[in-house]
């Protein structure tokens, strides 16, 4: 056993560090105030090779694995969630989804623009109706019989929907075949038929607009299809058990931003003529956020590193997010504890940490979901 990183790894975690700490944390407070997408910040990334991390370079990607994902996501979310959220679904959803399973023609076109930053790309399961159930999805894609397909309806809480180029969409195809009836197409964003919901007022990650996406007779040709026909729900459930890792990273990050700002703040804050870190109540509470945070850490980069050896991993991204999301939960109410009433004032982060720290447990599967995955893939029932 190896728990120590390579050196490109640790390349790429400086270099995404040095851009948390001069270009994103900075403005955080900011685009949380005002909601508004780091849309310089995304393309600065994507300059760097943190918009493709794992893309291999002949389509301008990192070609990176997918330990160095999980750094890079951790370093940027203890900047800024949002911007995690941002580069967690480009990278673990979209950037995937068109590299395993992409024609040439979505690699060269799409997935590289997005990758160089030019480009944001967005991923569409979610209905207004459904979210944990996904195959009940209605959005319907119908075939025209001359090798197109027509699509119709929404999708709801698009990550980047205010702002993408390019969406990962899944649809029905077939609604006699349930989950086998649901497939995947490369939307482009500027074609007729393509349209965006208002922006949702959210109480964290503010600055990753979200919104509704709508379909009123977009036409697909057959080379926007993704993978076969029919295995939508597949790609989509696997594409998940990677981005699983990504938020789950994104959960380390916040995590350590909330402990880091404890560990000072009770070394500096003084109460009783002591620093406050000095009483045992409080230094408990800074033993069980390490405990929760190293624990958070080290499920989340096993997971990174049996998909990068190419094991199975399913369980394990299940496993990595259900702890890192909850950590983050946890700690963050700490740290806001801890801080007293300045954990309380937008004056400083910690109260955005708490505030960010709750999608983790909701988005890419609730902590329902996962008990639900990890439940069922350990004991084989449903
Ligand atoms: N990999 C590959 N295939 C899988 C799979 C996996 N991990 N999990 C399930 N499948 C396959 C099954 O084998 C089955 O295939 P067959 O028809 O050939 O048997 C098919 O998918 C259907 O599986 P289930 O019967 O298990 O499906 P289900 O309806 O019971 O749902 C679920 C299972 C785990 C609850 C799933 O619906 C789920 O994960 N729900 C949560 C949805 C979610 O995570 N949404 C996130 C949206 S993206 C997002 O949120 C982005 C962001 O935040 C920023
Ligand atoms: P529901 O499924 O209605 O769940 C409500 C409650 O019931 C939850 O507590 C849930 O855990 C529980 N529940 C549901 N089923 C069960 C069960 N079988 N057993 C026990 N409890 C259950 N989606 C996308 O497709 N793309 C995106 O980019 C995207 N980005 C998002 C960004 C944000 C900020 C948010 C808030 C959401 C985003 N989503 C996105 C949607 C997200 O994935 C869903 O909100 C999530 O999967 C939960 O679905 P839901 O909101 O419909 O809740």
């Amino acid at each position: 056993m190896d728990f120590s990183f390579t050196e490109e790894q640790l390349m790429l975690q400086e270099l995404a560090a040095r851009i948390a700490r001069e270009k994103i944390a900075p403005s955080a407070a900011s685009h949380d105030a005002e909601a508004s997408y780091p849309l310089d910040n995304i393309r600065l990334l994507g300059q760097n090779g943190l918009m493709g991390i794992e893309v291999p370079a002949e389509y301008g990607g990192a070609g990176m694995d997918p330990v160095a994902t999980v750094l890079a996501i951790s370093e940027i979310a203890a900047a800024d969630a949002a911007h995690a959220t941002i580069v967690s679904v480009n990278n673990s959803l979209f950037c995937t989804a068109l590299t395993l399973h992409g024609s040439e023609q979505h690699k060269q076109g799409a997935l590289r623009s997005v990758v160089e930053g030019r480009a944001i790309g967005a991923f569409a399961l979610t209905e207004a109706h459904c979210g944990s159930d996904a195959t009940a999805m209605r959005c319907r894609a119908e075939a025209t019989g001359d090798g197109q397909w027509k699509i119709s309806g929404a999708k709801s809480w698009i990550t980047s929907g205010p702002v993408a180029d390019w969406v990962i969409l899944f649809a029905v195809t077939d609604p006699a075949a349930g989950s086998r009836g649901i497939s995947a197409f490369l939307i482009d964003t500027t074609r007729a038929g393509f349209g965006r919901g208002k922006k949702e007022p959210k109480m964290g990650v503010r600055a990753s607009a979200t919104c509704e996406i709508t379909f009123d007779g977009y036409l697909a040709t057959a080379q926007d299809l993704i993978g076969a026909e029919g295995q939508g729900f597949k790609l989509a459930m696997s594409l998940l058990d990677g981005g699983r890792i990504g938020i789950a990273a994104q959960a380390v990050g916040i995590a350590r931003a909330a402990y880091q700002a404890s560990v000072a703040y009770a070394q500096e804050r003084h109460a009783f003529g002591q620093a406050i870190g000095s009483f045992q109540l409080i230094q408990a509470k800074i033993a069980d956020m390490k405990c929760k945070l190293e624990a958070a850490t080290w499920l989340t980069l096993r997971a990174a590193w049996l998909k990068g050896q190419g094991k199975p991993f399913s369980t394990e991204a299940a496993v990595a997010k259900l702890t890192a999301s909850e950590a983050a939960m946890w700690i963050a109410h700490q740290a806001v504890q801890i801080h007293g009433g300045m954990g309380y004032s937008q004056e400083l982060p910690v109260e955005r940490y708490f505030r960010d720290a709750k999608i983790t447990e909701i988005y890419e599967g609730t902590s329902e979901i996962q008990r639900i995955v990890i439940a069922r893939n350990e004991t084989g029932l449903r």
